[in-house]
């Protein structure tokens, strides 16, 4: 089971990414979870830049969507909506066929954020038909620093939790990937 954990922030020391390299480290072993932490790199999303003109770096972010078996997608809140990064990476996502059918759940390294969350819950369920909204992680470890959240996942109740949340990822992945054409017409 490949998953791919993208963080919506572009900080080094993001606590969205520091949770999901925390889940990295304690996934069972049947899961490979790999972060991604580059959504800064991509260029502005422009239809003209697609096809043949494809950047690198959107190109390695398709082919990392497209391999995996899932999405776990960790994000802050930007002025109570989606950080423009993040935003520009489901772009670049929506006119390929990488992303439909994609299971996808959410993580949250916040008490707050939930603009947000709503925002994004109402973005994914749009672009894949295999979005769930009932499978969520959350911890509340904002402005904690990364090495703090690695030690906070890994206390016994926690970590208990987190893998049993990435356990019920993999099978919600084994049971609905690839089932079909996205529900949404754009
Ligand atoms: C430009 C900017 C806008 C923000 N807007 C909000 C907001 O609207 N609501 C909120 O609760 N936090 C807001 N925050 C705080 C971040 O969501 C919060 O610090 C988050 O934990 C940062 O995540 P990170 O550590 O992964 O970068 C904002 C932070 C920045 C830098």
């Amino acid at each position: 089971m490949k998953i791919l954990a993208i963080s919506g922030s572009a900080r080094h020391a993001s606590t969205n990414t520091a949770l999901l390299r925390a889940l990295q480290a304690i996934a069972p072993e049947d899961i490979t979870l790999d972060v991604f932490n580059g959504v800064g790199d991509l260029p502005v999303f422009s239809p003209d830049l697609e096809g043949s003109n494809l950047p690198d770096s959107v190109g390695a972010f398709l082919a990392m969507v497209s391999q995996s078996d899932g999405l776990l997608i960790s994000s802050p809140e930007y002025v109570r909506s989606i950080p423009g990064g993040l935003k520009n990476a489901i772009d670049w996502l929506v006119s390929g066929d990488q992303v439909v059918g994609k299971p996808i759940a959410l993580v949250h390294a916040s008490h707050r954020g939930d603009d947000m969350l709503s925002i994004l819950r109402t973005v994914l369920s749009t672009i894949s038909s295999n979005f769930n909204r009932d499978l969520f992680f959350r911890l509340p470890v904002m402005k904690e620093t990364p090495d703090a959240i690695l030690e906070t996942v890994k206390a016994p109740a926690n970590r208990h939790l987190a893998e049993q949340f990435l356990r019920d990822f993999a099978f919600f992945c084994r049971n609905h990937g690839d089932s079909g054409p996205n529900s949404v017409t754009l």
